[in-house]
């Protein structure tokens, strides 16, 4: 028992977890994920799966994204990529409700499913039953040799190296870099973006990680920020556009390993109904970053200030409208919009596991969950 838990020890590389550790682990996750693939000097995107199946991507009547849990909103966010850069319609679906609905699709439809393990059923189910019905099916998967990944026609790799804590973190943004890179390489195909935005945006997604590791600069503002609202018992978590899917995987997070009540909302959602709940001791996570509705959000802000929630804003560096707004302000390098995922989940995922930690939480194993649901 004393070996099993030195090993661990060592495993977990000096950080009291296997999540933290993920956490800290993804500039250089995201940098293998793109690693030789990525060209920017030479102006090219170099992915195998996606080379060797050209056709299928560009006669595409639409994509199919299914997936569960963290993965289903990495498609959430390959959605808006896929349509903003590359023009193909993108339907997202988890694969629970996929499999069961009888769904229309042909041979001109292109599935992708996204799984960290490989193993999840509902997503092998789905994968199945769009093969059955003659789609081109492409996986993205973490685990090499993973059951999607045999199961599928072509696929790419997200070369995150293993990720043991139950609450997935940098498969996360790891999927988000292979989505972005595909839908990259399909738009420089299809000539929907020209040769020197695509040469630009190459060159911005190479700075990433290390903008990354600037945004877990945070991780002492985080701590302290976690420790105003550990107690809390719900919070709501706004988003717009690209990080419409941060807000959902931000409150998450919170439920998966805090076991506090949280739900993301797109922010102009609030209005149909969450509204209703903002009080003075509700925490609005807001990500309100200078791209993408940066004004429509801090409208947002104001109606839930005026309503006395407290607001925890994550923006771009030298922001000021929504500093004079917000209870706390937590600053994200400036990137490119669609690119912004990648680092504004960063502190929610610390805020997350702090909050858990001083809950006394099991962090890597949460209650009730599993790393790979491998049942219905
Ligand atoms: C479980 C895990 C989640 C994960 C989901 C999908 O619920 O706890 O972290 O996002 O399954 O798993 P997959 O391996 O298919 O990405």
């Amino acid at each position: 028992l004393e070996l099993k838990m030195n090993i661990e020890q060592i495993e977990k590389g000096g950080y009291d977890h296997f999540m933290l550790k993920e956490i800290y682990e993804q500039p250089r996750a995201i940098l293998d994920t793109y690693r030789g693939r990525l060209r920017a000097d030479q102006g090219i995107v170099k992915m195998a799966g996606i080379d060797e199946h050209l056709e299928k991507f560009m006669n595409a009547n639409r994509v199919i994204i299914v997936a569960c849990g963290t993965s289903w909103h990495a498609g959430l966010v390959a959605e808006y990529i896929f349509e903003d850069l590359a023009r193909i319609p993108v339907e997202v679906e988890y694969a629970s409700e996929f499999r069961y609905r009888n769904p229309v699709i042909t041979d001109k439809d292109v599935l992708i499913a996204i799984s960290q393990s490989g193993e999840t059923a509902d997503t092998l189910a789905a994968i199945k039953l769009a093969k059955d019905k003659g789609a081109f099916v492409f996986g993205v998967c973490n685990v090499v040799g993973s059951s999607i990944a045999r199961e599928t026609h072509a696929g790419a790799y997200t070369h995150a190296g293993p990720e043991i804590g139950v609450a997935s973190t940098k498969a996360f943004t790891t999927q988000i870099t292979v989505l972005t890179l595909i839908a990259l390489k399909l738009a420089k195909e299809k000539g929907e973006v020209s040769e020197s935005n695509f040469h630009q945006f190459l060159t911005e997604l190479e700075t990433i990680p290390s903008k990354v590791e600037k945004a877990l600069e945070s991780n002492p503002l985080v701590e302290i920020i976690s420790d105003v609202y550990k107690d809390s018992t719900n919070c709501l978590y706004l988003g717009r556009g690209y990080n419409f899917p941060v807000a959902l995987e931000g409150a998450l997070k919170l439920k998966e390993i805090s076991y506090i009540h949280a739900e993301g909302y797109p922010a102009a959602e609030m209005k149909h109904g969450p509204i209703a709940l903002i009080d003075d001791q509700m925490p609005v996570f807001v990500i309100a970053t200078k791209k993408g509705h940066y004004e429509k959000v801090v409208s947002n802000i104001q109606e839930i200030k005026s309503r006395k929630g407290k607001i925890i804003a994550i923006v771009t560096e030298g922001d000021e409208q929504v500093t004079e707004l917000a209870d706390h302000v937590i600053e994200v390098p400036e990137t490119y919009e669609s690119l912004t995922p990648l680092l504004t989940t960063i502190p929610l995922q610390l805020l997350s596991y702090h909050i858990a930690v001083m809950r006394g939480c099991n962090v890597d194993q949460p209650r009730n969950l599993a790393k790979s649901v491998t049942v219905e």
